[in-house]
């Protein structure tokens, strides 16, 4: 089983992406496959339905491993900053460049995090699109904090706050249990 972690954080090495390496270190003890695709460090060209641009090879080409990735996936982890009380521009227009057939009945987790007041307003409108794509979010979600993270002395930040530890391993546990005892594995 494969999972994709988008992270949409306009800042390479955010706190949503050491959130999203804690994730991925516990589905991998599962045993699960999980990949991040980190949107600021693979960035993609904004939609354009009329052609009108021209996107560089690089977004081209990042583009098209994103949404192969997608197409693979059995669930997925959707993570955010929150960027004027709600999800990034970044990570929607990624969604925007997949489609139904990529999460028609996939498990779908949420993770965020917050420089200001914490809040879990993004991922419940990120909830509002998971819906509309198909895919199921699972009820689990994690609402963090600049303050829950630490600096390791290269600077790389890292998860340190010991209640979203716990609710980490909840979250990967649950969609686990979403992705083995799917009922809508027929549907897909
Ligand atoms: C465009 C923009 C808008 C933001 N709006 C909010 C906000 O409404 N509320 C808040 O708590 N923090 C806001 N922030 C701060 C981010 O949530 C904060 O920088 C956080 O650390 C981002 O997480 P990240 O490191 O995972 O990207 C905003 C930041 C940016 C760049």
């Amino acid at each position: 089983m494969k999972g994709l972690i988008i992270v949409g954080s306009a800042k390479i090495g955010s706190h949503t992406t050491a959130l999203s390496q804690y994730l991925k270190g516990h589905f991998e003890e599962h045993e699960f496959e999980v990949e991040i695709f980190d949107l600021a460090e693979n960035p993609i060209h904004q939609l354009d339905v009329s052609g009108a641009s021209s996107p560089s090879e690089t977004y081209k080409n990042n583009l098209s491993t994103l949404q192969s990735k997608a197409r693979e996936a059995d669930f997925f982890v959707l993570g955010t900053p929150n960027y004027h009380g709600s999800y990034s521009g970044i990570l929607k227009n990624a969604l925007d460049h997949l489609t139904m057939d990529d999460f028609k009945m996939k498990p779908v987790g949420l993770i965020g995090n917050s420089g200001g007041i914490v809040s879990s307003e993004p991922l419940s409108h990120l909830r509002l699109i998971v819906r509309t794509l198909l895919g199921i979010a699972v009820p689990t979600q994690i609402a963090t904090h600049d303050t829950d993270y630490k600096k390791l002395d290269d600077g790389t930040l890292y998860l340190d706050n010991e209640e979203f530890q716990l609710r980490a391993r909840l979250f990967v546990d649950q969609i686990i249990s979403f992705v083995k005892n799917s009922p809508y594995e027929h549907l897909k």
